[in-house]
C-alpha cells in the first residue's frame, strides 16, 4: 500500500490500516516513496511489517533505498540470492548466515551511495521534515489555485484545498474538454519551453480508473518539491498552458477510437 499516492497525493492513515489488516492476521508492506521525502515517518509508531522508500526521491542516488522490518520478523527473512560477505561460514551441507540484516547483502554493496543517500537524508532532517511538508502543501495549493484559469481543465477530486491531498503533486488533464488534446502532447509542449512534467498512467492505472477516467491515458501529473520549485516556476507553466492548450486544440487531429 502507497503512503502517499503517486498519482493523486492522497496521504493514508497508515497506522489505522495497520491495525485493520493486523486484525485480520494480513501482513502490511508500506511503498513510502511519495512520502518520506515528503514529511516526517515513524514505522514503529505505525505499526507496520515493512516499510521501503526510494533514495532518489529523498535527494540520493538512483539505485537506493531501504526497507524497515519490523524487529519480530528479522528472523523470518531468509536469503534468495547469494554472495560474499553473507554468512560467517559454510560446510558440505549448511551455511551459517550471518544475522539480519547481512545475510540479505550479498555481494559488495554500492556503499559511496549509500553514504549519500545517510547525507541526503541529514539535509533533509536539517531543513526540517515538517517544513518541507508545509511548504509543499503551499505549492501545490498556489497551483491547484492557479490552475482553475487554464480553459478545459479537469482535475481529479483529491486536493489540497480541502486536505484530500498533501499538494505534492496537482493531476489533470484536458481530454475531457478537447478530446484531441492528449497528456502526451501537452507535456512534449511544456517540455519544449523547459517545463518538465510526468504524463500518462503512471503505474497506476486503477487509480486514475476509479475517477472514471482513461486508465491509459492517465494525467498530466506536475510535482512540487520545495528543495528546486518556486512559485514562479508555477506562474510560468500556468501561462504556457494557457497558451498551448487552446494552440493545441485547434491543430491536433482527433484520436481514433481505442479497440475496447
Ligand atoms: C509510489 C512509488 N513507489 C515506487 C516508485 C519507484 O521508485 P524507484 O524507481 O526509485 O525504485 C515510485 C516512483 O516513481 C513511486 O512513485
Amino acid at each position: 500500500m502507497p503512503h502517499v499516492s503517486n498519482v493523486i497525493a492522497t496521504v493514508n492513515d497508515v497506522k489505522v490500516i495497520s491495525e485493520l489488516v493486523h486484525r485480520h492476521g494480513v501482513k502490511l508492506l508500506v511503498d513510502g516513496a511519495q512520502a518520506v521525502p515528503h514529511m516526517p515517518v515513524n514505522m514503529t509508531e505505525y505499526g507496520v511489517d515493512f516499510y521501503a522508500f526510494s533514495g532518489v526521491k529523498v535527494t540520493g542516488s538512483e539505485g537506493t533505498g531501504a526497507l524497515y522490518v519490523a524487529p519480530e520478523l528479522h528472523d523470518q527473512l531468509h536469503p534468495f540470492d547469494g554472495g560474499g560477505d553473507m554468512m560467517h561460514g559454510l560446510t558440505q551441507d549448511a551455511i551459517n548466515y550471518k544475522p539480519f540484516p547481512h545475510n540479505l547483502e550479498p555481494g559488495t554493496r554500492i556503499y559511496s551511495s549509500a553514504i549519500a543517500l545517510g547525507r541526503a537524508i541529514e539535509t533533509l532532517q536539517t531543513i526540517g521534515m515538517e517544513n518541507i511538508h508545509r511548504e509543499i502543501h503551499a505549492l501545490g495549493l498556489y497551483a491547484y489555485r492557479r490552475l482553475q484559469v487554464v480553459k478545459g481543465i479537469s482535475f481529479l477530486p483529491p486536493n489540497p484545498e480541502d486536505g484530500t491531498s498533501d499538494g505534492s503533486l496537482i493531476p489533470f488533464t484536458f481530454y475531457h474538454e478537447f478530446p484531441n488534446v492528449t497528456n502526451a502532447a501537452v507535456a512534449r509542449a511544456l517540455g519544449k519551453r523547459g517545463i518538465m512534467l510526468r504524463e500518462g498512467c503512471l503505474c497506476a492505472q486503477l487509480t486514475t480508473m476509479h475517477f472514471g477516467w482513461d486508465g491509459q491515458e492517465g494525467v498530466i501529473r506536475p510535482s512540487f518539491y520545495p528543495l528546486y520549485n518556486d512559485y514562479d516556476e508555477i506562474d510560468r507553466m500556468v501561462e504556457a498552458l494557457q497558451e498551448i492548450v487552446p494552440d493545441l486544440a485547434a491543430t491536433l487531429p482527433m484520436p481514433a477510437p481505442r479497440p475496447s
